[in-house]
């Protein structure tokens, strides 16, 4: 059984007021459409079709390989739109799930739900209604004295009868494939606003006496539809709600929920307790038994068990196991913390990697730089990595201890066991178990290591 998925991606949007296309307005960190087709893989078997028009380019750029596209031009009306997937799909598929791409809500078991009850149907559709005490501008569904589906009647013209109607059309339907197209072609202009609706479809199964099946849906949450951004904000609520009720459900601590912003597909291990204000976005992983935040920001970030990271920025970034971090540090793209670093406050590292135990707990900047493990980085310690030009890396042995306010200039090596005094200028590589001082620091003395290996 083969179930395709056409998805109405082709209005404009003009409630929105913005010059981005409707369906790419970002909900918890991801494109509209993106949550719609993520539900819709649930149910439909084939690779989508998007209906597109207003801001084409830009949507198809962003559907890449994911959906097939088909262009509505001009834009007449949500009955039209579908039609334009005929071409792709007609005899391809035994069932046509049509959903509007303003519904990022509904969730793939619904979908699912109205696919298994079209497929007990001998009739050629059925189609998903809520009960709501807030119309917002829905179609209302008519129904006949024997309780079965008559119509839909979009809110401008239904009678002040049916504007009572309290059970709405959310604007998911499932078709038998071959019954549909040819009733799609059978959908009158509608005289008022020159538009076909796909609502009218309805009407064409009725006249054939076929019967029309509804999901009646119990969660009006699920149906918001955004047209404006006042909506895109309430959906915005609900699905970080969502979002955060799973990772609670799954052994994520949240000591507020109101006030924790993880975007989709962020992934979090049992046992992390996440604090309030904190910000996770993007690719990030977290392992197990952290405590993250309160006010932190995290992006596209990779992080093991066990760490602490408070107060802090991370993007790009990869933490080890047993990582303690801020208040108030920050790490950059191609920052790596190995196991048991500790970085304390007002630091920023960057293309560089701490390796085990490395201690860097005041105000220091590292860039470019590569530090072997148990070294010490003093306070106000900076890689002048910069030339005005060009990067240049720094080279860090072990058991280095980096003496406050040391300015490391780079290239520069210096090597296991080696020792600059406070406020040293290393302007050249520095032999392992040496003290260098001064500015231009010179080797003034062998050391013995405390640390031998
Ligand atoms: C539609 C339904 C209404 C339902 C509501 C639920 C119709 C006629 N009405 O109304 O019964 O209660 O959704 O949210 O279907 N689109 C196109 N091409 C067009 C017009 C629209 O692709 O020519 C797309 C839009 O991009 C949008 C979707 O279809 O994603 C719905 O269009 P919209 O104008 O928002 O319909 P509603 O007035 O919300
Ligand atoms: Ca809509």
């Amino acid at each position: 059984m083969k179930v395709t998925a056409v998805l109405l991606a082709a209005g404009q949007g003009t409630r929105m007021k913005s010059s981005l296309p409707k369906v790419l307005h970002p909900l918890c960190g991801k494109p509209m459409l993106w949550h719609v087709l993520e539900a819709l893989k649930e149910a439909a078997t084939e690779k989508p079709v998007v209906v597109v028009g207003h801001g084409a380019e830009e949507v198809t750029k962003y559907l890449g390989e994911s959906a097939q596209t088909v262009l509505q031009e001009p834009q007449l009306g949500t009955g039209h739109a579908a039609m334009q997937a005929e071409p792709l799909l007609r005899n391809k598929t035994d069932y046509i799930i049509v959903t509007y791409a303003d519904m990022p809500l509904l969730r793939g078991e619904t979908f699912k739900r109205l696919v298994e009850t079209q497929h007990l149907n001998p009739g050629p559709l059925s189609l998903l209604t809520v009960i709501a005490e807030d119309p917002r501008g829905f179609g209302r569904i008519v129904r006949k004295a024997d309780g079965t589906v008559e119509a839909i009647v979009e809110e401008y013209v239904a009678t002040p009868e049916q504007q009572k109607i309290r059970e709405l059309n959310v604007g998911a339907y499932c078709f038998k494939a071959d019954w549909f197209w040819d009733a799609l072609h059978r959908i009158q202009k509608n005289p008022k606003k020159g538009e076909y609706y796909l609502t009218d479809i309805v009407e064409i199964a009725v006249q054939d006496n076929l019967p029309v099946q509804a999901v009646v849906h119990d969660d009006f949450i699920e149906t918001i539809g955004i047209n404006t951004r006042v909506h895109l904000s309430e959906a915005e609520a609900a699905m970080r709600q969502r979002i955060n009720r799973g990772h609670m459900l799954n052994g994520v601590s949240m000591m507020d929920p109101t006030s924790t912003y993880i975007e989709a597909g962020v992934r979090i291990g049992k046992d992390t307790t996440i604090l309030p204000n904190t910000y996770i976005h993007g690719e990030t992983e977290i392992g197990e038994g952290n405590i993250i935040g309160p006010n932190t920001i995290i992006r596209d970030t990779k992080i093991g068990n066990r760490c602490k990271v408070l107060a802090s920025v991370l993007e790009g970034a990869a933490l080890e196991d047993d990582v303690d971090m801020g208040p108030f540090a920050r790490l950059r793209k191609g920052a790596h913390l190995k196991s048991h670093v500790h970085m304390g406050n007002f630091g920023e590292v960057k293309d560089s990697t701490l390796h085990e135990g490395v201690k860097m707990g005041h105000f220091s900047y590292i860039g470019n730089a590569n530090i072997g493990a148990n070294t010490n980085i003093g306070a106000g310690t900076i890689t002048c990595n910069f030339d005005g030009e060009k990067k240049h890396p720094t080279e860090i042995g072990e058991d280095v201890f980096i003496g406050s306010d040391t300015m490391l200039v780079a290239p520069v090596k210096l090597g296991d066991g080696a020792r600059t005094g406070a406020g040293a200028v290393v302007t050249k590589n520095v032999p392992e178990d040496t003290l260098v001082v001064g500015m231009p620091a010179r080797a003034i003395r062998r050391l013995e290591r405390k640390t031998k290996k």
